[in-house]
């Protein structure tokens, strides 16, 4: 029979994911038995995966795009971020039955709380957020700026109805604007984040930075290209850029920890796995 402790990352399609070197690393760190694996997933099959994880071989998983919704449709509990996400893109089974939760957002802070301590402590300024999308990425961001008190948080977006939708949903702290009118004239923010795909197959950069404060933290959640336009010219202002590839390790952390009990940490050598996997370490 197979080993009980499997895991698996779950999409359609699934190739691109790179959450298996995330968690294998941490197995075999931690001398644990069990792996985890991609498992491609048909849509009209995703259901019917959930509903058989008890008594599979499988303790859990992840789910990423396009499975996210389905999973917060058809698990059987879900805690308090998933719900209002209405996303879940981690699973495990508790007793018989399937949990979901949603990480995107703790390691959406956790990256930043590692890379720029007191990031979210701006003394002299209101604490306001500049967010580049309006996405589902977008949505868990917005989520956990709100739970970290950010009072004032700018939805840019290309579509404006999508970023007006993001506002109503959020309420009061948040407003929609038309990307192409983000200026540092219309908005101060002391963090500015890059939800788009702007970048990750061009030379463009979602907004020009020129005029914002140099204290400000600009962090792209794409990480390949590691080093985004947008984080480069960040960098050329002396503003302070954040990669995307912490998000996505800092998120794998709580869904390991539910599978197998054993908090896992970002370390240096983890983070060097995947910037050799990217082609950024040689
Ligand atoms: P995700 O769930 O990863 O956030 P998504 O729902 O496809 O992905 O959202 C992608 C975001 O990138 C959207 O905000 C999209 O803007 P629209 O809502 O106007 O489509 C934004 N985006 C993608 N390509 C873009 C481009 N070339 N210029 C500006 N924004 C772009």
């Amino acid at each position: 029979m197979a080993d009980k402790n499997q895991t698996f990352v779950t999409g359609w399609p699934i190739t691109h994911s790179r959450s298996p070197l995330i968690h294998n690393h941490w197995l075999e760190k931690h001398g644990l038995s069990g792996s985890y694996d991609r498992l491609a997933v048909k849509p009209e099959e995703f259901q019917r995966h959930i509903d058989t994880l008890p008594g599979s071989h499988f303790i859990g998983g992840n789910v990423t795009i396009p499975h996210k919704e389905t999973a917060y449709d058809c698990v059987d509990h879900k805690e308090p971020v998933a719900e209002r996400l209405q996303a879940v893109n981690t699973v495990w089974v508790e007793q018989g039955q399937v949990w979901g939760t949603n990480t995107d957002g703790y390691g959406f802070l956790a990256n930043l709380d590692d890379q720029v301590p007191g990031w979210d402590k701006t003394s002299a300024r209101k604490k306001a957020a500049l967010v580049l999308g309006a996405g589902g990425a977008s949505r868990a961001i917005i989520d956990a700026l709100i739970q970290r008190g950010f009072e004032e948080i700018i939805i840019a977006n290309r579509t404006l109805g999508r970023a007006v939708a993001l506002a109503e949903h959020f309420g009061s702290k948040c407003r929609a604007i038309e990307i192409e009118k983000v200026s540092s004239a219309t908005t101060n923010p002391s963090i500015i984040i890059n939800t788009t795909a702007v970048g990750m197959n061009d030379d463009d950069q979602p907004v020009q930075l020129d005029g914002f404060s140099s204290d400000t933290v600009v962090n792209d959640i794409v990480y390949t290209p590691l080093w985004t336009p947008l984080l480069k010219q960040a960098k050329l202002l002396g503003m302070k850029p954040v990669d995307g590839l912490g998000m996505l390790l800092h998120q794998a952390v709580p869904g390991f920890e539910k599978w197998y009990g054993i908090r896992p940490e970002v370390t240096q050598e983890l983070r060097d796995i995947l910037l050799r996997d990217l082609g950024e370490l040689s």
